[in-house]
């Protein structure tokens, strides 16, 4: 097992090497907060964060928010760790809503209740996601490490929808619960939610650890892709409006994604202790990422090194600088090339042009084989291992 932060010391320059052009951040994604009562093995957090405690206050996050405002931000996220942790979360909410923002809370359910509900419905919230680890409560609350956490789930996405909040519920797959997609796509109908994320597990901070205990096999992922395809037409057909969205990995892609839509073109996260970044995973990467307490969003956005860095094509090495393809995926995702090779420089190992892909192939191939080691889930007693502090 190798931690990142214990990881490789950084080969990267300090200052930007280009400043091309680029849009507004219009999604803006704060993570108020690494705590979380969960302890999923999946969870993209870094897993380091026990060693980011210093979290914002409401006013600085306030200031966040109205920064990210002037710089045309329209879409505010709510997320963590679990975000309801947070007991000024009505007040953050209430902040964003007055500043124009549409707003997202992304929750477990857990530590929610018919109050909060009704208070964040006061607030403004615009929606809601709830995310569920399965649709059978045993595997739910083995993969979430909590033995209540299923039904307190169930309860919290009929109160949100009995709220009238419109509803995403979330269910992240992995080769533990993707041959249930049908029971999965069931219980999201039995909860009317308006729209379901069938996410296949992409490997970033515990996941990436956890990778060969969750990645599912070839037929295991085409199989539910088609029976995803035969619910859609059957719902169809019914008249139910449900929206079912299904996300394949990129380890079974011969091309990569491109990831946020390019670097430093359209996200903008801010960690728990105002870290800014251009992914929530772009912590792991060995390079200097600016702080909102120590400069304002548009210093950051517009000037900073770690928003700059892999902005337009200049960073790019081999076979990426000459693809006919790289306008589309951008060389692929940034924090996927450094955790697999080392070097954030390199071309995605997800693209069959690069010459890292076995890496996947060989990823594909561990999936035939279920690995029999435990999962490392994600709390504060694990997280102290891959801690500098
Ligand atoms: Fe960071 Fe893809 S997740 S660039």
């Amino acid at each position: 097992m190798s931690g990142v932060c214990q990881g490789k010391p950084s080969s990267l320059p300090t200052s930007p090497s280009s400043s091309p052009t680029h849009g507004q951040p219009l999604w803006l994604l704060a993570e108020l907060t690494y705590k979380c009562p969960l302890q999923c093995p999946y969870c993209s957090n870094p897993k380091d964060f026990a060693d980011f405690s210093e979290e914002l206050t409401t006013q600085e996050w306030i200031k966040v928010f109205e920064e990210g405002r002037k710089l045309g931000a329209v879409q505010l996220g709510f997320s963590g760790g679990e975000p309801l942790v947070r007991q000024d979360l009505g007040e953050l909410i209430k902040a964003a809503r007055d500043l124009g923002y549409y707003t997202n809370l992304i929750t477990s359910g857990v530590g929610l209740n018919e109050h909060k509900v009704a208070e964040f419905r006061e607030a403004g919230l615009d929606h809601i996601q709830v995310s569920f680890q399965a649709s059978d409560e045993t595997v739910n609350n083995m993969l979430a490490g909590s033995k209540k956490a299923f039904q307190q789930k169930l309860k919290m996405a009929r109160e949100v929808k009995a709220q009238g909040y419109p509803m995403v519920l979330n269910f992240v797959t992995h080769r533990h619960n993707i041959d249930q997609i049908d029971r999965i796509i069931e219980l999201c109908v039995e909860l009317e939610a308006d729209y379901v994320e069938l996410a296949t597990c992409q490997y970033y901070g515990w996941a990436y650890e956890n990778r060969q205990q969750l990645m599912p096999t070839r037929a295991q992922l085409e199989r539910a892709e088609r029976i995803t395809n035969e619910y859609r037409v059957k719902l169809a057909a019914a008249g139910n409006p449900i929206k079912l969205i299904f996300v394949t990995p990129d380890y079974y892609e011969e091309r990569p994604k491109g990831c946020m839509n390019g670097w430093g073109q359209v996200f903008l996260t801010v960690t728990p202790d105002g870290q800014a970044l251009p992914c929530h995973s772009a912590r792991m990467l060995p390079m200097e990422f600016p702080n909102v307490r120590e400069h304002s969003l548009d210093h950051i956005w517009n000037d900073s090194f770690g928003f700059n860095h892999f902005r337009g094509y200049e960073w790019m090495k081999e076979p990426c600088l000459s693809c006919d393809e790289k306008e589309k995926d951008f060389g692929g995702c940034r924090c996927q090339a450094f955790m697999m090779t080392g070097d954030a420089h390199n071309t995605d190992p997800v693209c069959s042009k690069s010459p890292n892909h076995d890496m996947i192939l060989q990823a594909r191939e561990e999936a035939e084989t279920p690995a029999a080691e435990p999962f490392l889930y994600r709390n504060e007693r694990n997280s102290r291992v891959f801690c500098k502090g």
